[in-house]
């Protein structure tokens, strides 16, 4: 068997470090030996059955890609001027601080979100692993130095070890908020620590001579008292998860999909790194918190009666249909529980597609360059249907570009899932997904394997359709490409905060996904 390179390079001769290695790149990061009928390398081969898939199923719309290399650059440049201290917008934020947005009123999002910022770093190290940029690895740095400082500040949700770490949002210089706000948000220790804990498997990979003793302290030390970053946020998270909070949108009080995924995988991977860190206590700990948060989401987020999850357990005056749901199967879906391809996140994908399209007069119109098929148009997404957010105050809600990027994020991530399976499952749950993209409307159910003519036909048509959701944002993005927070459910122009950092990490991470997804689809020459 051939070792990972990083585990063959010795590192720190300190017990719980050299365990660590060994034992944290053997969990995830195995390579799965069955073989495939389609590989990686190989690009499926085009066929149709010559009649009603033809149309449709081609390949996707050519100067799309353009656009996105166009845009790709740009996004990541608009993303780093949010993040102090050489983003251009962060005078006066302390280093490591990632602000919402540059814009200071109508809305003021001159501040610093725990969640904002941990999935928007977390984009930065996705680049950082590719590029090795050591511009990026000092962000991250200067990043997780600011997090610790702020888990020990005292602020209105409590003290470090009383409460203090749901607090949601900062000052930009670190300072707490003191006035009032929807607190506390329980998701932003899970994305912190989620996000912290993927640069160290990236710096153990790249790097792993960089993995001492010393480094790997600041970010998770079996000892408490030493209020490692990941660790203290891990404790937060396992003692607090069966708590009510407020949402991702911060409005509503309740237990939340997104808040729950995203704490469970944390705990998930906060066991193993335990685990191999020799921490053998906290890593049973964490292992039981999980089994009974896994319960927890399972009985509690799953609506049979409708065929679709809801985003919150006990909000009655909302269909439950939300956002969060792509969201939280982006950031806390794992292999067996509400990942990206389950059939669950699939069908409640479409339902809320359905929900949105009818919603936002801008969706009932069929924009320039949209060469796709009527049944594969992908319109504008807002958070929910009932919000009446604006972007400044509240009237009335509109479609979102974070929301929009992620339908495509989940789409991608299906298609590369399924070509790594070589088969997937029409089932009563997703068909309506299914249905969408079949050209009769009417999906059959059962299996289809990679051999059948339907598996390219399907996955080329989830293509397109993934591809005309970033279609509609390409269509709303300003001439040099700056996105803000919405765009108007009726005239389409850009609403709400200016340059919102998250609109350009989450599209960012929709592209790597296409990416992914599109090599496999059609070779990496397209
Ligand atoms: C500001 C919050 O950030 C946003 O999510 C919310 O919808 C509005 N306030 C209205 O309550
Ligand atoms: C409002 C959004 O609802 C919330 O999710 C976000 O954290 C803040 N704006 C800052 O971007």
């Amino acid at each position: 068997m051939v070792l990972p390179k990083s585990i063959l390079v010795p590192i720190a001769a300190l017990s719980y470090c050299s365990s660590f290695v060994a034992a944290y790149v053997f969990t995830g990061h195995t390579t799965d030996a069955r073989q495939f009928a389609i590989s990686k390398s190989e690009p499926l081969l085009y066929e149709h059955d010559g009649t009603t898939w033809y149309k449709t199923s081609t390949r996707p719309v050519g100067d799309l890609g353009d656009w996105i290399n166009l845009e790709k650059a740009l996004a990541f440049q608009y993303l780093l001027d949010n993040i102090a201290p050489n983003g251009v917008n962060t005078e006066g934020c302390a280093a490591g601080t990632v602000i919402a947005s540059p814009s200071k009123d109508h809305p003021n999002y001159f501040y610093q979100w725990i969640r904002d910022a941990g999935i928007t770093v977390q984009g930065v190290i996705d680049e950082y692993a590719k590029s090795e940029d050591l511009e990026l690895r000092d962000i991250i740095d200067r990043y997780a130095d600011l997090q610790g400082e702020i888990q020990g500040t005292f602020n209105p949700s409590g003290g470090f070890s009383t409460g203090g770490l749901g607090e949601p949002k900062f000052m930009v210089n670190g300072a707490p908020f003191a006035g009032s706000w929807a607190r506390p948000q329980r998701d932003g220790p899970a994305l912190r620590a989620l996000t912290l804990m993927s640069f160290i498997r990236v710096v153990n990979q790249t790097h792993p001579e960089l993995v001492t003793l010393q480094w790997i302290s600041r970010l998770y030390n079996p000892d408490l008292a030493a209020k490692s970053i990941v660790k203290s946020d891990l404790e937060y998270v396992s003692h607090h998860w069966d708590a009510i909070g407020f949402d991702l949108w911060e409005e509503i009080q309740d237990s939340h999909f997104f808040t729950a995924l995203v704490q469970h995988k944390a705990l998930v991977q906060g066991r193993d790194l335990a685990l191999s860190l020799g921490d053998h206590g906290a890593a049973s700990w964490y292992d039981d918190q999980q089994v009974a948060l896994r319960d927890f989401i399972k009985t509690g987020f799953w609506d049979g009666r409708n065929g679709r999850l809801k985003a919150y357990k006990h909000t009655p005056h909302r269909t439950g249909l939300d956002c969060s749901i792509m969201l939280g199967s982006i950031h806390g879906g794992q292999n067996d529980l509400y990942a990206p391809w389950s059939e669950e996140v699939l069908a409640s994908t479409q339902l809320f597609i359905n929900q949105m399209q009818n919603l936002y007069p801008i969706n009932k119109k069929k924009p320039p360059y949209y060469p796709e098929d009527e049944r594969l148009r992908g319109v504008g997404i807002g958070r929910y249907a009932e919000d009446i957010y604006d972007g400044v105050r509240t009237s009335e809600g509109n479609p979102w570009f974070l929301c929009t990027s992620s339908v495509s994020n989940v789409f991608y991530t299906a298609i590369t899932h399924f070509i790594d399976e070589g088969e997937f499952r029409i089932t009563r749950i997703n068909r309506p997904f299914f249905n969408r993209l079949h050209p009769s409307g009417r999906a059959g159910l059962g299996r289809v394997s990679s051999g059948d003519p339907d598996f390219r036909n399907y996955l080329q048509a989830m293509f397109t359709y993934a591809d005309s959701f970033l279609n509609v944002i390409r269509y709303h993005a300003k001439a040099d490409g700056r996105l803000s927070e919405q765009f108007d459910r009726y005239d389409g122009f850009q609403r709400g905060a200016h340059d919102l950092t998250w609109s350009y990490g989450s599209f960012l991470m929709a592209v790597d996904k296409r990416q992914t997804a599109r090599g496999m689809l059609f070779g990496s020459e397209y």
